[in-house]
């Protein structure tokens, strides 16, 4: 870490003196890092400015997932939850940040049943009775990102279907309430962890959450089978995702050869996945976009 002068305007943009501002937090990062721990620098540390412009863009991102609610229905396309998100963010502003973003050519993942994320949508995958769908939205507004996601039931879901979307949000819930500043992130991605192996289901290992705001994927990567005291030391002002996939039977998973991007579980069964975009307070964390 860079030293910083005590008397000179403090890195983080308060305009306040870094001997008033940051310097105790500084040394209490640097004790973790002494003691040999993962820590942030300081480009993940988000300024008063950078929050407010990443509650901006989360209020398109909640409202479009809010929208997609009350449309979403047996028999429809997910072109036509594509086409939702790119009117109701274009109408309030934005840009959807998936499109284009790697070559990706949708403006939102679709991801039905088996399909784990990256779920591409198109007019001839139709919406059926029983599915489960996750819709993952992602804003760019003013330059700020805001990126999560929710799992929609169409119409009568078999109860042990309707368990995995119920105890994959949990799993995100409990995430959420172990997001405590001077915890590990492995602390967090732990407890998510035991909760869906309690229930007899696998986390996905290879794919997981980031820090998110200024950029759509930001350090660190937020792993969910990780373990307590290991990983990134989560510090006030770090913003990053929380969002498990939780598969129904094996945590193997392959990607779709034919677009490069739609993952799907090895044996078939069902996978689940719940995001929020939470800011690490004082005391806990703030959810920014849900
Ligand atoms: N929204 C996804 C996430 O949660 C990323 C999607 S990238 C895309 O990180 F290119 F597939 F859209
Ligand atoms: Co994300």
């Amino acid at each position: 870490m860079k030293k910083w002068q005590r008397n000179a305007p403090c890195w983080c943009g308060s305009g306040k003196k870094y001997k008033m501002c940051h310097e105790a937090f500084d040394e209490r990062i640097l004790s973790y890092e002494k003691k040999g721990h993962i820590v942030p620098d300081r480009s993940l540390i988000k300024s008063e400015k950078d929050i407010e412009g990443i509650k901006k863009s989360a209020v398109i991102n909640i409202a479009v997932l809010d929208e997609i609610g009350e449309k979403i229905h047996a028999g429809m396309n997910t072109q036509e939850i594509d086409d939702i998100v790119a009117t109701t963010t274009a109408k309030m502003g934005g840009i959807p940040a998936d499109l284009n973003y790697e070559g990706y050519p949708k403006n939102v993942c679709t991801s039905i049943n088996d399909q784990v994320c990256h779920g591409i949508p198109s007019t001839d995958i139709i919406l059926q009775e029983g599915d489960i769908i996750n819709v993952d939205c992602s804003t760019i507004l003013d330059g700020y990102f805001s990126d999560s996601s929710r799992m929609y039931m169409i119409g009568d879901v078999d109860p042990e279907w309707k368990k995995l979307v119920e105890v994959t949000k949990e799993c995100m819930e409990i995430g959420i309430k172990n997001v405590i500043p001077w915890h590990f992130m492995g602390d967090m991605g732990h407890a998510v962890h035991q909760h869906a192996l309690d229930h007899g289901y696998n986390v996905v290992k290879e794919i997981g959450g980031h820090g998110c705001g200024l950029e759509f994927h930001e350090d660190p990567f937020v792993s969910y089978v990780s373990k307590p005291g290991t990983e990134m030391l989560m510090v006030p002002g770090m913003v990053f995702t929380i969002e498990p996939m939780v598969n129904m039977g094996t945590d193997k998973i392959f990607i779709d050869e034919d677009n490069g991007w739609t993952v799907y579980t090895d044996d078939g069964l069902p996978s689940a996945q719940w995001e929020v975009e939470v800011l690490v307070t004082e005391t806990g964390c703030e959810i920014l976009s849900y």
